[in-house]
Parts: structure tokens; C-alpha cells; sequence
């Protein structure tokens, strides 16, 4: 018996040339990532292989937030966010950082902190700069300021006008503090391409004229800033025409422009009798594929840092958690199994 495939006389194409297996990092002509999760890296092998196997790019999930790594002041803890770097070493896979300066996920400490605007300064610089310096050389890029924008009128966060919803950065710091985080993350590794990211920009275009607005000052002053993050939770309604302006806005900036968050919901007005059945995985389907066709016709080659889904598989989303509601918007279903929606992200991709 002559030497064969295995799987060949398994498939019953004995004879056949062996079909390389397409995988989204395969045909996609930039990097794809999801973001991850340490504690599924090191118990779930399935998520493990899907990870390494379809992916080139990861994003830290909730691990490199300043909750996590600053849980008390001047208390240091790495060990998640280490986790996912020795991961992406491992398989070779470039890791965009998240965040540095967000109004969410904050610790205890920080909510209840009371000094003046030097000792603002100094916590805020101090934890920029422990953070970026412990990832350097291990990370490619990072979001500096997450979500710093206005829904309702475009204005920096500032005061809570909803419950929970200003930020204690821009009450202590003032409206520069934006400016600043760039250059102390720059200082700490003059290497790693610097991100602002937000969400919204497909709907909400006072949102979106006022980031333009803001990334373009920034630019002109000469402060550090590399690219922008579009971060896409969109759903399976979601408008095309919107969708391809905010990308064509946000690329007219001369940045670097990634999809950094994506995930297509296919119940975004929360029935609770939802089924998902075949049309519904169709049309979510067809969301991850014009996501993907429309980032490549309107984002110059050299700007597309990449697409990256808010995490891989289904029972892993804070959509379901976060809204209360049933919903299953990512590629993979709960077992890492494809989707419609992986074999319509992998279409677009390849277009
Ligand atoms: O780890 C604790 C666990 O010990 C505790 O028992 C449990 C009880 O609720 O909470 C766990 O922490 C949760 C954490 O996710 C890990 O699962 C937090 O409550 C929960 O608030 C946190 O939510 C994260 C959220 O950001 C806030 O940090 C989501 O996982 C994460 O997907 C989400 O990501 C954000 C991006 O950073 C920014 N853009 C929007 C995006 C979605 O909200």
C-alpha cells in the first residue's frame, strides 16, 4: 500500500491533490483578530485551536483595562494580559492592547480618589506609563483613549448627564488630558502605533464629525496618534450606505483605520421569543460579508490595520450578558463550530 493521506481515504477523495483548508487569516489581505479571553486560552482547547488556527491578530479583552491591572493603587497585576501575550508570542500573532484610558472599568480606588489635579496627573501618567512599559515589545499597537466622545451631542465626556456615563478623566484632567495620554503611552514605547477608539460612527454622525474633527487637531499638533477604532457592534439591519461614510470619513483623516470590535447582532430589539433560524443566520451572513467587502473598497490598502470580532465564539459575547437578551452575533457558535456568518465573513474577506 503506497504512502496517503489519512484524511483523503477518510473523505473518499484518495487520488485527489489535498485542498489547502482556506481559513479567515488565510485569504483575508490584512490582519483579522478577535479578542480574547485568558481564562478560555488555558481551559477551553477548542477555543485555543480557533484562535490559533483562524486568526493572526488578538485583542485583550478585559485584561489590560485599568481594573485589571491596577486593582489597587501602585499595585500591579500582569498576570491575565501576560497570559494573552506569551499566547500571541507563542503563534506568532501580532496583539492589539486594550485600553489604556476609558471611563468604564475603572477600580474602586480610582472612583473614590480625592486630590488635586497634580495627583490626578500623577495617577493617570503613572498608569499609562507601568502598563505600556511592562507590554513593550510584545504589543504592536494600543487603544489609548477608549469611548471619550458624546452619543448625544459630540462633546467630551465630562459630567455623568446619565448614570455612570462622564468621565472622571476629563472632570480632573480638563479637555487635554486626550492629547496627553498619547504622548506619556509614546513616551513609554516610542514603538507601538497609538489608537483613538469609539463606537457609533455608522449611526450617529454628530458622533462621527466630531472624532474626525478631534483626531485631525491632534494630527496638526503633532501628538502621537496612528490610527482610529471603528469598533462595529452593529447588527443585521445595519445601514450599508452609513456604514461605507464613516469609514471613508474616518480614512480621509490619513490614519490607520481598524474595525476593532465587530460583532452583527441578529436581535437587536431583544424579542424574547427570538429563533434563530435559517433566514435570520442568512442575513447575518450577508452583515459579516458586506463588512468585510465594504472595509476593503473604501479603506485605502495601506490604512486597513485590520478587522477584529468582539471575541469568537457565541456563549463568549457581552451582548447576551450586557442587554439581557438572547443573541448570538460572532462567527463561531457556542461549541467553535462555523456559522453562515463565518462562511459570509470568509467571503468578504476574500473579495
Ligand atoms: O471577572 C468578574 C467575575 O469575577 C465576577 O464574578 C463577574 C460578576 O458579574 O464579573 C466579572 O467581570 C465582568 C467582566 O466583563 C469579565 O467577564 C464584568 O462584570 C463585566 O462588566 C465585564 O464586561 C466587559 C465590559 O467591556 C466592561 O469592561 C465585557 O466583558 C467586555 O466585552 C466589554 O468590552 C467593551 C470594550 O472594552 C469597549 N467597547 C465596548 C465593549 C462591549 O461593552
Amino acid at each position: 500500500m503506497p504512502l496517503v493521506c489519512l484524511a483523503c481515504v477518510a473523505c473518499g477523495k484518495y487520488g485527489a491533490p489535498a485542498q489547502p483548508v482556506e481559513t479567515l487569516k488565510s485569504v483575508a489581505p490584512f490582519p483579522v483578530g478577535a479578542a480574547v479571553n485568558p481564562y478560555l486560552l488555558k481551559t477551553n482547547s477548542l477555543y485555543y485551536a480557533v484562535v490559533a488556527t483562524e486568526y493572526n491578530s488578538v485583542t485583550t479583552e478585559n485584561v489590560l483595562k485599568f481594573n485589571a491591572t491596577e486593582p489597587q493603587l501602585n499595585q500591579f497585576d500582569f498576570s491575565g494580559g501576560d497570559t494573552v501575550l506569551s499566547f500571541a508570542a507563542k503563534n506568532h500573532m501580532r496583539v492589539h492592547a486594550h485600553n489604556l484610558v476609558w471611563h468604564q472599568a475603572l477600580p474602586g480606588w480610582v472612583l473614590n480618589f480625592s486630590g488635586d489635579s497634580l495627583a490626578w496627573e500623577n495617577i493617570f501618567k503613572t498608569h499609562i506609563q507601568s502598563v505600556v512599559a511592562h507590554c513593550k515589545g510584545k504589543v504592536s499597537s494600543w487603544d489609548v483613549v477608549n469611548e471619550a466622545i458624546r452619543d448625544d451631542d459630540g462633546k467630551l465626556r465630562n459630567k455623568d448627564v446619565n448614570p455612570g456615563d462622564g468621565s472622571i478623566w476629563r472632570q480632573h484632567l480638563g479637555p487635554d488630558y486626550i492629547a496627553r495620554a498619547f504622548q506619556y503611552a509614546h513616551e513609554a514605547d516610542p514603538g507601538a502605533l497609538l489608537f483613538y477608539n469609539d463606537y457609533g460612527q455608522e449611526w450617529n454622525g454628530v458622533k462621527l464629525d466630531s472624532m474626525v474633527a478631534m483626531v485631525n487637531r491632534l494630527k496638526r499638533r503633532g501628538i502621537p496618534i496612528d490610527g482610529i477604532g471603528m469598533q462595529m457592534h452593529i447588527g443585521i439591519n445595519t445601514n450599508q450606505a452609513n456604514m461605507k461614510i464613516a469609514m471613508q470619513r474616518l480614512a480621509s483623516t490619513g490614519l490607520l483605520i481598524h474595525i476593532s470590535e465587530l460583532d452583527v447582532s441578529v436581535n437587536p430589539s431583544g424579542d424574547t421569543n427570538i429563533v434563530y433560524n435559517d433566514a435570520l443566520q442568512s442575513r447575518q451572513a450577508d452583515m459579516y460579508q458586506l463588512v468585510a467587502q465594504t472595509y476593503i473598497s473604501t479603506v485605502p490598502k495601506a490604512q486597513r490595520y485590520g478587522i477584529t470580532t468582539w471575541n469568537v465564539g457565541d456563549a463568549d459575547s457581552w451582548i447576551p450578558h450586557f442587554y439581557h437578551r438572547k443573541d448570538w452575533p460572532l462567527p463561531f457558535d457556542s461549541l467553535y463550530r462555523k456559522k453562515a456568518a463565518y462562511e459570509g465573513y470568509l467571503r468578504g474577506l476574500k473579495n
